[in-house]
């Protein structure tokens, strides 16, 4: 993993992070960076990165009435239906064959996704803190503000003494999203309503610098799954860990190292990993020792292992929340595994859409900004890592487990007895402080 042609003009080449690159309007060029800034700058970045210029998340117009649905087929018919619709009219407006289009659970159950949720905040908070404090809920990465709307509409309709007790804040990364989630705030008189409770914050979660001293609920739907990781590969005799790092060259081309140094940040996250797990987690050098070494001299072996994509940011967010929210119950859902990854252990998908297909690719290092790079969350291992950090004491449910116990599953039930709500998103999990 040394590109020997390009050894001297990445040793002589400025290390730059995502954070020096922010101001910047155009790809950086003749320099190098870590894995994790390289995916930080291409997915967020103010002027090129994904979700500043690129990211649209579908919206199904009114919600779909599932009781009125025959069964799944007819569901995901009248969905591919609604998404050709919803791309039409955007192509009217913009002609855009690299348009990066996506949904997520939020989107395609409102408001009954959202109102599951919703029953279970207000649930907690009867419990636990009424009437002595108020109702407080963070939301990290709103996408198009659906799920907050969902959530207030059903806790005014519901509960309304609740209701007079609820602040709910976005803290949201993306300039033209915070726009959006104001917007669809403003858009209708009944969801004007609520405007007096809403606070949209534009800014990254790891830009937070303020105590919130009261309890609160946070929440994060889909959001660690674009969390930037670093990526790690072993010497499979020696079990050095090396952290990679990116160099681009003068044509905007990418080059793959390992350095035997580990930033600090990464070799947090290897100790924290460690201790937390008491070392059980997946490695890429889980063969016996003694079967590596004879891999090791067969001619042609790899002289390293292949990469781990480990998630420091996650940890850095698990830092954010001990330290600025002590008294915050997180809810966060997210993907524990997903299809077409690339090589490596916790490898992300990495794709493009293009004339409304999906195009996946076998690297992170491709064209900034253009490409969705998404992980899966181990939360067998992040939960420890949670409590280890937090100190606070969690469970894990899958997607439909925790649906099943806090959704009306009547309202999303199609005529033959299926439901969407439950079936889809299998491989998501929900996390949650208890
Ligand atoms: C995949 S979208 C999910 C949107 C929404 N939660 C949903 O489920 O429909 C990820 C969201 O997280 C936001 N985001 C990503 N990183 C963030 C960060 N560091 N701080 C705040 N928001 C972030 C993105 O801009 C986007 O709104």
């Amino acid at each position: 993993m040394w590109p020997s042609d390009m050894t001297k003009d990445y040793q002589n080449s400025p290390m730059v992070t995502s954070d020096q690159l922010r101001t910047r309007r155009e790809r950086p060029r003749r320099v190098k960076m870590l894995t994790r800034d390289f995916i930080e700058d291409s997915l967020y970045n103010p002027s090129y990165g994904y979700f500043s210029k690129q990211a649209v998340i579908f919206t199904p117009g009114e919600p779909f009435e599932f009781n009125n649905l025959q069964d799944e087929p007819e569901f995901s018919k009248l969905l591919g239906e609604r998404y050709t619709q919803f791309e039409d009219k955007l192509d009217e407006k913009h002609p855009n064959e690299s348009r990066q289009l996506w949904h997520t659970p939020t989107e395609l159950f409102r408001p009954y996704y959202g109102e599951a949720i919703a029953r279970y905040l207000i649930e907690n908070y009867k419990l636990l803190q009424y009437p002595y404090n108020d109702l407080i809920i963070y939301e990290m990465g709103a996408g198009n503000g659906t799920l907050m709307l969902n959530i207030l509409d059903y806790i005014r309709d519901t509960e309304p003494s609740v209701y007079d007790r609820t602040k709910f804040k976005i803290i949201e990364i993306s300039s033209s999203l915070a726009k959006l989630q104001q917007q669809h705030l403003m858009q209708s008189l009944d969801s004007k309503g609520h405007h007096s409770k809403v606070e949209i914050i534009n800014k990254s979660i790891f830009e937070w610098d303020q105590l919130v001293p009261s309890p609160c609920y946070f929440l994060a739907m889909e959001v660690f799954d674009n969390f930037a990781h670093d990526s790690i590969r072993y010497d499979p005799v020696t079990e050095e860990p090396l952290q990679g790092t990116v160099f681009i060259d003068k044509k905007g081309d990418f080059y793959e190292f390992y350095e035997p140094h580990i930033d600090p940040v990464a070799s947090r996250f290897l100790r924290v990993r460690h201790a937390a797990t008491g070392g059980s987690y997946s490695h890429p050098l889980n063969s016996s020792k003694i079967l590596r070494k004879l891999k090791a001299i067969m001619p042609f072996a790899p002289n390293l292992s292949q990469p781990e994509y480990i998630p420091t940011r996650l940890m850095q967010f698990f830092d954010v929340l001990g330290k600025y929210f002590p008294g915050h119950r997180l809810l966060t859902s997210d993907f524990h595994d997903l299809p077409d990854t690339i090589r490596g252990v916790n490898a992300p998908v990495v794709q493009t859409r293009y004339q409304r297909r999906t195009v996946p690719v076998s690297t992170p290092f491709v064209h900034q900004g253009y490409f969705d790079i998404l992980f899966p969350t181990d939360f067998n291992v992040m939960e420890l890592m949670y409590r280890a950090i937090t100190g606070k004491l969690t469970r894990v449910l899958t997607h439909e487990e925790f649906l099943r116990r806090w959704a009306y599953v009547e309202e999303t039930q199609t005529k033959n007895g299926e439901n969407p709500l439950l079936t889809w998103y299998k491989n998501a999990s929900v996390l949650t402080t208890v």
